[in-house]
């Protein structure tokens, strides 16, 4: 069972996670960074995974090697910027089912409204990866795994980029049976909403809108 915060701490992810936060970073240097360090948390959210081992023949004889056992995983994007995270983890795992869950955040309240949802089916029968690099007030995250939940999800894990203690402190009270990994805590939330000292908005900076 994992934690119920991960902070992936290894120098690859913290080294490139500085590179993503510089302001002067570009657009596409962000998207390769977020693409490499996808691959990193990949690593560390996939572990613990149930294993079996299947019986193969190698050159010289047979055995017993091991596999990952149960259903294929169902990752789970918070668009738009869950998109980003996405695609490095769809690297390792390419057989994962994918879903999508669009959600944006009013800016007057910071609460989620919903404007798109399209779930892989027989969740309940997998693990499934909620995906968004910002875990910021928490509200869309919690929406999200709400919509997970409803539609029978039970085994649930929440990977992102960075976090604010804001955010875990709303998915620990709403969620504490989904563990959250991450690559770094900030220190807060500002009025906006932003994550202190954050990157800035994660969709902007990987889709170079403003
Ligand atoms: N979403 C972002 O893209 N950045 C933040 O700092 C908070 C939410």
């Amino acid at each position: 069972m994992l934690d119920h915060l991960t902070v992936v701490s290894h120098p690859l992810v913290q080294h490139k996670l500085t590179l993503m936060r510089e302001r002067d970073t570009s657009t596409a240097s962000f998207r390769k960074l977020l693409r490499e360090i996808s691959l990193l948390l990949a690593y560390e959210v996939t572990r613990e995974l149930p294993m079996t081992t299947k019986r193969i023949e190698t050159p010289l004889e047979a055995m017993d090697a091991p596999a990952i056992d149960g259903k294929k995983l169902a990752l789970v994007s918070i668009l738009r910027a869950g998109n980003g995270l996405l695609d490095g983890i769809l690297e390792l795992v390419p057989a994962a089912r994918v879903g999508f869950v669009g959600l944006y955040r009013d800016p007057e309240t910071l609460q989620p409204v919903q404007y798109y949802c399209k779930l892989p089916d027989r969740l309940e029968e997998r693990l499934s990866i909620v995906v968004d690099p910002m875990l910021a007030t928490g509200n869309s995250s919690v929406a999200a795994v709400d919509l997970l939940k409803k539609s029978g999800a039970t085994n649930i894990r929440f990977l992102c980029l960075l976090a604010a203690p804001e955010g875990i402190a709303r998915m620990k009270e709403a969620h504490p049976d989904v563990p959250i990994v991450t690559a770094a805590v900030d220190s807060h939330l500002n009025e906006h909403g932003y994550i202190v000292p954050g990157l800035g908005d994660a969709g902007d900076r990987m889709f170079g809108t403003k």
